[in-house]
């Protein structure tokens, strides 16, 4: 494996920022890396891992070693009566795994087409879109220790996965790299078309005979209308996390704000839409210089051309604190800051 230095990370983070790692490096394969992490190179030993960059900001250059994830494959490896068990590397492109499902009739994934990122991410933060996260068709994953240099599995029970979260983001952040994830999908589909306009969208399409493929297509329809495509205008998806507040904090705030929009959670909480939030703030729209609050979307930053990520970070922090000034309510990022 070739370690390169001074590479531009602008091609490798869908915010489209601009800034150098001193040390680059790609595997392909779990053989490569473990090579990598047993040479006896103290720069090794805390890597930054990337896989497609879509959910990360980076402010500034990065001194650590960046290590970009290219495991692909992509392999049936189990199946039962109603299940098929999919494994696939780290380093395969989400879409593309979802696209590859749906060729299959492997249901399970359909709600999360067009997510952007590849497979290795998606337990990271527990990818959620329109009432499906990851957790509902996880099987295990695999994971090279970086200290160790060792390898070892995760059950859906290990990962404790939570809504944005999992072990990787809390006590074992940085400590592990995921080399490949197994999905369990299912043979006989189950469709959820509750959550949001898919099923606005669904009879919009004319659909007469409900499938994943009309299921997938719908999403497709309704992400294209309000994110932006990173390929045209850097973004790394929501910026923020949706704030969960307890039931009589919501109630207090709906007196203030009947518009407020709130969606029930157990044990009396309320999950509230930043969006709406900031929105409120007046930011919807906004831009200081190539920093900016996405049009259509107010829980999207974006960078215009040749923002850094520290304007947009700063741009951040403003938000955060005119969001907690109005309604009292501190926001969480959702993106890694690196
Ligand atoms: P990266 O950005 O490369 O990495 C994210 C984090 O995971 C970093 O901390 C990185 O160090 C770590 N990491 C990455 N790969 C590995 C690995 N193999 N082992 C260990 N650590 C690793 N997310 C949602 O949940 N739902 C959405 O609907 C959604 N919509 C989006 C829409 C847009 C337009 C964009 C740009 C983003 C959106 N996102 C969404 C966020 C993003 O797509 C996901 O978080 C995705 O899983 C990130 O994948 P990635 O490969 O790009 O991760
Ligand atoms: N809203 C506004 N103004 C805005 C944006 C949203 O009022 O500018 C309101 C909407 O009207 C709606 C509510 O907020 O009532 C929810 O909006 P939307 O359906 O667009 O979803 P979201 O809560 O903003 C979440 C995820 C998305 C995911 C969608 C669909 C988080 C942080 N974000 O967004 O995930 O795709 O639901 O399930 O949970 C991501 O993580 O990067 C991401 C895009």
């Amino acid at each position: 494996m070739t370690i390169q230095q001074n590479v531009s990370l602008f091609p490798y983070n869908t915010f489209q920022i601009d800034v150098k790692a001193r040390l680059f490096a790609q595997f392909d394969s779990v053989d490569g890396l473990l090579q990598l992490l047993e040479e006896d190179n103290p720069a090794f030993k805390g890597p930054l891992v990337l896989g497609g960059g879509s959910n990360v900001l980076l402010t500034g250059n990065v001194n650590r070693l960046v290590l970009k994830n290219s495991i692909r494959g992509i392999e049936v490896v189990d199946e039962d009566e109603h299940h098929v068990f999919v494994r696939a590397g780290a380093g395969e492109n989400w879409h593309q795994f979802v696209l590859y499902c749906l060729s299959h009739n492997y249901a399970g994934v359909e709600n999360l087409s067009l997510i952007p990122g590849n497979v290795g991410a998606s337990p990271m933060q527990n990818i959620g879109a329109y009432g499906v996260e990851i957790k509902d068709v996880f099987h295990e994953l695999e994971v090279i220790s970086i200290t160790e240099a060792s390898r070892r599995k995760f059950s859906l029970a290990d990962c404790r996965f939570g809504y944005r979260e999992s072990v990787f983001k809390k006590e074992f952040k940085d400590q592990f790299i995921i080399t490949s994830v197994t999905y369990r999908l299912n043979k006989h589909p189950i469709y959820n078309t509750s959550y949001g306009a898919i099923q606005q969208e669904l009879e919009k399409m004319g659909v007469q005979d409900l499938s994943i493929h009309a299921i997938s297509q719908a999403v497709i329809n309704i992400r294209s209308s309000k994110l932006p495509d990173p390929a045209v205008l850097g973004n790394a998806g929501s910026f923020f996390k949706n704030p969960e507040v307890p039931l009589e904090t919501f109630e207090s705030l709906k007196d203030k704000y009947p518009a407020i929009a709130g969606f029930p959670l157990p044990e009396e909480k309320v999950k509230l839409a930043a969006g709406w939030l900031i929105e409120q703030c007046g930011w919807k729209g906004y831009r200081k210089g190539d920093a900016g609050c996405y049009s259509k979307q107010a829980l999207v930053l974006v960078n215009y051309g040749k923002a850094k990520g520290e304007e947009i970070l700063q741009l951040s922090e403003e938000i955060i604190r005119s969001v907690q000034e109005k309604f009292g309510i501190t926001l969480e990022r959702e993106v890694n800051i690196i």
